[in-house]
């Protein structure tokens, strides 16, 4: 029998990539999709990439509406997967606190019912500032026991997008606990497009922050010389998930997926202003500064920034001996960073013009 898999986020950047390595691997996938009458559409996209779309099965339902608002057959599919990859969440800044828990939050805690109702391996998204310690405790997150902390503050510190990935991540740790369930999860970097093709979907943090060096709203690099994005690309994101999901070693653990190499962001911005043939910034502004700046009525529209993306800025580095070690069992690499970033800026340069 073959093995199945069910995909929340199979319409997104991750997901169509995941999707795309799943079913090229024979798994018989089902997707939940808001609007499954985008099947063909998302069948083509995947046979693109390299997946087989005779795999691909839509699942209708909403991770905000009560049980995923499955029908009876929808949750009848789902009874024969071994592994629920939960990727879907609302992925943008400027959401409300109430918006961003009633799907990020209540929509993960609702896929780990799932999932812990029929005992189903649960793969998990969080993101790479959930590894990065100083910067919870900085923003009130009482890692030792969560339900101490102050939600609406962090909220009010981070934005409604990075407070609800936060908030969710416990909380469905603390659910898979309690109903003595199996989770694992998988933080990435800032996801950046695939290292051969550069394939990347519009919207993500990568794009704006490409466009906004090619029509010259950088003036200036945030932060020091010491600060960085760390990247990784969705080709070994993917991969990476999909190894530790079917690995029973890691079961109830975390894994980060991140280039440790990744350059400062002035040298990261250096290398995309050289693809585009444009100037690079060479001054430096505090990152306190410029958010600052953008609560001024009209200057992060003009720079086509948010405060909330600021938070990604960071000195910190990570400790990568899990990731180094599971990178040895599953004999995964990294690819040539240089190149991936290189072939992301052509492909939003060709398809995301303006
Ligand atoms: N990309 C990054 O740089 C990055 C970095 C760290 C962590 N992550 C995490 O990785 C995961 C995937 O990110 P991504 O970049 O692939 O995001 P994305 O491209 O914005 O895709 C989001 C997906 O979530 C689905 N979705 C949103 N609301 C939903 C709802 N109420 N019910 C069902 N599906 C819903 C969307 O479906 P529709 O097609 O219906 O809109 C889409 O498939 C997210 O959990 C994100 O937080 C991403």
């Amino acid at each position: 029998m073959s093995v199945e898999c069910f995909v929340t986020g199979g319409s997104g950047f991750v997901g169509q990539h995941l999707l795309a390595r799943l079913t090229a691997a024979g798994y018989k996938t089902w997707v939940l999709m808001r609007t499954p009458g985008k099947i063909e559409r998302l069948r083509k996209q995947v046979g693109q990439l390299g997946g087989n779309p005779g795999c691909i099965h839509p699942v209708e339902g909403d991770i905000s509406r009560e049980g995923l608002g499955l029908s009876e057959a929808g949750k009848q599919c789902v009874s024969s997967v071994s592994v629920i990859f939960h990727l879907a969440a609302e992925f943008s800044w400027g959401l409300s606190m109430e918006r961003a828990r009633a799907v990020n939050v209540q929509g993960a805690l609702s896929v780990a019912k799932l999932a812990a109702s029929q005992r189903i391996r649960l793969l998990m998204v969080g993101g790479f500032m959930l590894q990065n310690h100083k910067h919870l405790a900085s923003i009130g997150v009482d890692e030792e026991c969560p339900e101490n902390t102050n939600w609406p503050s962090v909220y009010g510190r981070v934005g409604g997008y990075e407070g609800s990935k936060i908030e969710s991540h416990f909380a469905v740790i603390r659910y898979m606990q309690d109903a003595g369930a199996d989770c694992t999860i998988v933080h990435p970097a800032t996801v950046c497009g695939h290292s051969e093709s550069g394939h990347i979907l519009e919207g993500q943090p990568l794009v704006e922050l490409i466009r906004n060096l090619a029509q010259g709203r950088f003036r200036a690099v945030p932060g020091s010389s010491r600060h960085w994005l760390p990247i990784v690309s969705v080709d070994y994101l993917v991969a990476m998930m999909t190894h530790v999901a079917f690995d029973p070693s890691m079961a109830n653990r975390q894994a980060l997926a991140l280039y440790e190499h990744t350059l400062s962001l002035q040298g990261m911005l250096e290398q995309i202003a050289g693809t585009l043939e444009v100037k690079a910034p060479r001054r430096h502004i505090p990152i306190g500064l410029l958010r600052w700046l953008l609560m001024i009525p009209g200057l992060a529209a003009r720079f086509a920034i948010s405060a909330e993306s600021l938070d990604f800025i960071q000195t910190q580095r990570f400790d990568m001996s899990n990731s180094e070690q599971l990178e040895r069992k599953y004999q995964l690499t990294h690819p040539d960073m240089a190149r991936a970033l290189e072939k992301t800026v052509r492909y939003v340069v060709d398809h995301f013009p303006h």
